[in-house]
């Protein structure tokens, strides 16, 4: 994969658009850290966090978390080569690492594993689970967030015309498939909303190329209630 994700202004405006989808990300994070799994441990450990986000793209939830949890250190996976070099620079921490691919990532370096909006792209699912499992610290937890593309008719449309403009494969993962390969692999798996009390999109209108227009206020506001948190804990 070479160039930009969608193109210059199209990734600054997913940049823009997904900070509030990060906070709540973070904030689901920060609640979780504060509650205790069925043994009575902490869900997440306590202490500063090796943390890795799978399609950072440019690094922008990575430098919330570095600002806003304790961070041990930041790695990344991005498969476009400008995204890792503006996330490095964006990062540069001593202990921060970007790596082309998820079969790069040493095995157990990761606490908090991250990724948003980034499975509609794996085609893999099973495997991806398993690379989940190898690279989480038994204590760690994987907060995987991802709209439900299965079920909303906005993306159904948008797929195709993201594919014929950008050239995107996407492929559909339904969240009860989601969970139940989790579950297979060996998960405690758990479901949250990203967006605890629904709001509508701040995108009302069609971004560049047309592409990505609401046909009514009911799926402008399903947009962001079937935006889904899958968190995977690899032992509890
Ligand atoms: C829709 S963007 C989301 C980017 C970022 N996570 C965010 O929240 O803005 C998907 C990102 O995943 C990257 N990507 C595509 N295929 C990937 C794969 N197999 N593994 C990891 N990242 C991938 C893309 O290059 C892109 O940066």
């Amino acid at each position: 994969m070479n160039g930009y994700f969608f193109d210059q202004a199209g990734d600054q405006r997913m940049e823009k658009q997904n900070i509030e989808n990060w906070l709540a990300l973070i904030r689901l994070i920060q609640k979780e850290a504060h509650t205790k799994d069925p043994q009575g441990k902490p869900s997440l450990p306590d202490k500063a966090w090796d943390i890795l986000d799978i399609g950072c793209h440019t690094g922008g939830l990575l430098n919330l978390l570095n600002l806003m949890t304790r961070v041990a250190s930041i790695s990344g996976v991005e498969p476009l080569q400008y995204g890792r070099v503006k996330a490095q620079s964006l990062l540069h921490k001593s202990k921060s690492n970007f790596f082309e691919t998820i079969q790069e990532v040493p095995d157990q370096s990761a606490h908090l594993l991250v990724s948003h909006e980034t499975l509609y792209l794996v085609n893999d699912l099973y495997n991806w689970t398993k690379e989940l499992k190898r690279i989480l610290r038994p204590d760690g937890g994987a907060f995987i967030s991802l709209g439900s593309h299965s079920e909303n008719t906005a993306w159904l449309r948008w797929r195709n015309q993201l594919k014929n403009l950008y050239g995107h494969i996407s492929y559909v993962h339904r969240p009860i498939e989601i969970l139940g390969i989790g579950t297979g692999a060996g998960f405690d798996m758990e479901l949250h909303r990203l967006h605890p009390e629904p709001h509508t999109s701040m995108r009302f209108s069609s971004p560049e190329n047309g592409w990505g227009e609401f046909l009514s206020a009911q799926e402008a506001l399903g947009f962001q209630k079937q935006k889904y948190v899958f968190v995977f804990y690899p032992k509890r």
